[in-house]
């Protein structure tokens, strides 16, 4: 069980082992978004790897424009500062480092072994666990930081009808409560591996094996949703870039971009 309301920022202090990621954690009871919250810390100066961290947030925001349900007490949500050297347009790629890293975390702190629906959302028996929302800010033509928001299904039991059949948490998962600051400093302390290991080739060809082998959209029926037109294909993998392959009907493949289209199974949220 988790200590007192207030002690998930004291128990993921003391419990992270990481050189830079979260070094400076920043926590509240209410936020309107983390994602938001930590553009304005970036805008203030706050430095690589500030971490913040809300116990509820009022205007949670998805992918798409979407808002994202984020009540108190049960889940994670928390966003990730990083003020990397890199271009526009390699941005796109930490999206998928973290939903690796969120895979790998969830491993470690929940003996669960999730998948990776491209490009980032993180699953379990057909179910979203994970979403994970990369916004970026330039100063020029250089990427000036990185706000990476992660929200992780943790103690979550019910969910509202309309989501009941898409999403899931761990704890109806593992069939028991876990600890969120456990996940929390595992998914981090994954990420700081995986981030240094991407920054080295600043693509994912360290990654692209691991990345691979919990693809679950791999050898599986999808449509590509690209400007109004949708096609059929089957996903094949992802390059180092972090494109998935997708092959069509006539034989011919393309490699699909994170950033332009949506990726839906042809029969289930897979
Ligand atoms: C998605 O799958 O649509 C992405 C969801 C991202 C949700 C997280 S919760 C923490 C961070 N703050 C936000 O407002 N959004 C992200």
């Amino acid at each position: 069980m988790e200590g007192i309301a207030g002690g998930l920022r004291e128990e993921l202090a003391g419990e992270l082992c990481t050189k830079w990621v979260g070094r400076r954690l920043c926590f509240e009871r209410e936020v309107d978004s983390t994602n938001l919250w930590v553009k304005r810390l970036a805008a203030e100066g706050a430095p690589e790897g500030t971490v913040a961290l809300a116990e509820a947030q009022k205007a949670g925001r998805g992918r798409r424009g979407r808002s994202w349900a984020s009540p108190a007490g049960e889940n994670l949500y928390l966003t990730l500062l990083l003020r990397p050297r890199l271009r526009p347009q390699d941005a796109p790629m930490v999206t998928l480092v973290m939903g690796l890293s969120v895979a790998q975390g969830i491993e470690a702190a929940a003996g669960l072994s999730p998948g990776i629906k491209w490009p980032n959302d993180v699953a379990l028996g057909g179910r979203k666990l994970c979403g994970i929302l990369t916004e970026m800010s330039l100063r020029g033509e250089c990427v000036d930081y990185v706000a990476v928001g992660v929200g992780i299904n943790v103690n979550q039991e019910k969910f509202p009808e309309e989501l009941a059949d898409k999403a899931t948490s761990l704890r109806r998962e593992a069939g028991c409560r876990l600890r969120r600051s456990k996940v929390a400093a595992a998914v981090l302390e994954a990420f700081e591996r995986n981030f240094e290991i991407y920054l080295k080739t600043k693509d994912l060809s360290g990654l692209q094996e691991e990345y691979g082998r919990r693809l679950i959209n791999c050898g599986r029926q999808v449509r590509i949703l690209e400007e109004g037109r949708e096609r059929a294909g089957t996903a094949r993998g992802i390059n180092s870039r972090g494109e998935l392959l997708v092959e069509y009907e006539d034989g011919s493949r393309e490699a699909v971009f994170a950033g332009e289209v949506s990726v839906r199974g042809l029969y289930s949220y897979v």
